[in-house]
């Protein structure tokens, strides 16, 4: 088995400092790159938070409060938010952590104070002792004009009354309108947005969602996100109204639900479309991964755990090789790497990885890199995305947008919100989830790794999809869309 080093900033460092970069944020790529190890997700084994990827966005964050050179186009359109001009909103997080979930509530912190809106934040639930990573987020926000109130207390139920729009974040967070409005719930929930990233059973408890039918609406990631809670909450649960105590209900009904597409941060678009960043980021980890200029990179990058699907993809991958091998085609040496590794919170699952590729004699060709709180530069180094997550897939899965703005081809499995990014045969080709993937998979993979044209196509496909669905100013819009409908809800 072979743990990745990442060393020193090496050659291609040295030349960034020699030429006098003017980006910023490639720099930093490199530093945390080198430096940071750290990885502090709870939700691993989460199908819906793309945790590793979610990081990511956080890096962003900080970077957004330096001046940039924007190359999008967007600068001079009218910004889809600018009716939440100073309204009132409180955001409600069930957490403070670099999960998916709180990370993407921010970015809407931020995206409504760019428009000038007044924004507060509350974080429900936080460990007694004090947290680096909160105090950093904290700041972060406070820094860019957010209020950060305490989740219990006479100003946070004042805040809920006065605010404009009311956001919940997850399922979770639902525990915070009893918790903490108590008698006041009745009068907020008509200005309630709950913003919805998860489908995994245990979120679908009483306690969290029953007031679910009663909020102005619902924001979900993709359609099938949507569709489960729809069948989920028809099905499993029984109901009774909390304010009607002679009616009863046999199921929750979901309120007016708007499935809302994510979109690539601006920051992670100027790097996807620096040629020359883009060249340097892949020079350098490709290096500090001891592959070749001309070798075929398969990544997954997740965080490691069952869910999703590291163990199914190295199988693939294996038998990819086995298959270039029996038909002695001519491909340059293809790898695997695994970025998202973390020994101590998954050790089993990580150790049956590590003992596959050494039974399988493929240490030479399989890369395994610790979390980590960038994922631009691998983005960078490798030459196709495996999204294997399996079940029901991810909810969204953000990584598979970032991947296509970096122009790769996404092999992803036939399930989730992959489905509505990936053009199955255009943009990417698709698996199915579970045993009965690992073929399909190994086929795609070797059709990829033969097949330089198609295979180059398809990531262009990709960014051009990106680049008319996927983009910050397409997600402003979708959730402008949505907001206005609330707001509109609330005052009637
Ligand atoms: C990756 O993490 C493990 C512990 O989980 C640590 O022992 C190892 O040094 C890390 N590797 C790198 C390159 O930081
Ligand atoms: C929802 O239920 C319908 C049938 O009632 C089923 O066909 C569909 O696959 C389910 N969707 C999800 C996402 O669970
Ligand atoms: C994807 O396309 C291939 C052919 O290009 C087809 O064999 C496969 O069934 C398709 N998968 C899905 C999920 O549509």
């Amino acid at each position: 088995m072979r743990l990745l080093r990442m060393g020193k900033p090496s050659s291609s460092a040295a030349w960034i400092t020699k030429h006098k970069p003017r980006w910023p944020l490639m720099l930093l790529a490199l530093f945390t790159l080198s430096t940071l190890t750290v990885f502090l997700v709870r939700s691993a084994s989460d199908p819906c938070h793309s945790t590793a990827a979610a990081t990511n966005r956080f890096e962003e964050a900080k970077l957004g409060t330096k001046p940039q050179i924007h190359s999008t186009t967007t600068t001079n359109t009218p910004n889809p938010l600018d009716f939440m001009k100073s309204k009132l909103v409180l955001l409600v997080s069930h957490e403070l952590s670099l999960s998916g979930g709180p990370l993407l509530l921010m970015e809407l912190a931020f995206l409504l104070r760019g428009v000038g809106a007044e924004v507060v934040w509350i974080t429900n639930q936080k460990p007694p002792e004090p947290d680096a990573v909160i105090y950093s987020l904290e700041h972060k926000m406070l820094d860019r004009g957010v209020q950060v109130l305490p989740a219990r207390g006479q100003e946070a139920v004042d805040t809920a009354l006065k605010a404009d729009l009311v956001v919940l974040n997850t399922a979770v967070a639902g525990k915070w309108l009893d918790g903490v409005l108590k008698e006041n719930v009745k009068k907020v929930l008509p200005k309630v947005l709950w913003w919805i990233h998860e489908m995994r059973g245990h979120y679908f408890k009483l306690d969290y969602v029953k007031h679910l039918p009663f909020v102005a609406g619902a924001m979900i990631d993709s359609h099938t996100t949507a569709e489960y809670w729809k069948n989920r909450t028809r099905d499993r649960l029984g109901y009774a109204s909390p304010f009607c105590k002679s009616c009863s209900f046999d199921r929750i009904k979901m309120p007016e639900t708007h499935v809302v597409h994510l979109g690539n941060s601006k920051d992670l678009m100027e790097v996807a479309e620096n040629s020359v960043a883009k060249r340097v980021l892949r020079e350098h980890v490709r290096e500090s991964l001891g592959v070749r200029e001309d070798d075929l990179l398969f990544a997954i990058i997740n965080s490691v755990s069952r869910g999703k699907g590291q163990d199914l993809f190295l199988r693939s991958f294996y038998e990819s090789l086995q298959l270039i091998q029996g038909k002695k085609l001519q491909v340059p040496s293809v790898h695997a790497v695994v970025v998202g590794s973390d020994m101590s919170a998954q050790t089993k699952f990580e150790t049956e990885l590590r003992n596959f590729v050494l039974e399988k004699k493929i240490q030479d060709r399989v890369h395994f890199v610790n979390k980590t709180l960038t994922v631009a530069p691998y983005l960078a180094a490798i030459d196709v995305l495996v999204q294997n997550s399996q079940a029901r897939g991810e909810c969204f899965g953000r990584i598979t947008i970032e991947a296509m703005a970096f122009q790769l081809p996404v092999l992803g499995t036939a399930a989730g919100g992959t489905m509505e990014i990936v053009v199955n045969g255009t943009t990417g080709l698709l698996h199915p989830v579970g045993k009965e993937g690992v073929t399909p998979l190994a086929n795609n993979i070797v059709k990829l790794a033969t097949h330089v044209e198609r295979r180059l196509t398809m990531g262009k496909k990709g960014y051009e999809r990106v680049k008319e669905s996927f983009l910050e100013h397409h997600m402003s819009h979708r959730i402008a869309l949505v907001l206005r409908e609330v707001l509109r809800k609330g005052k009637s």
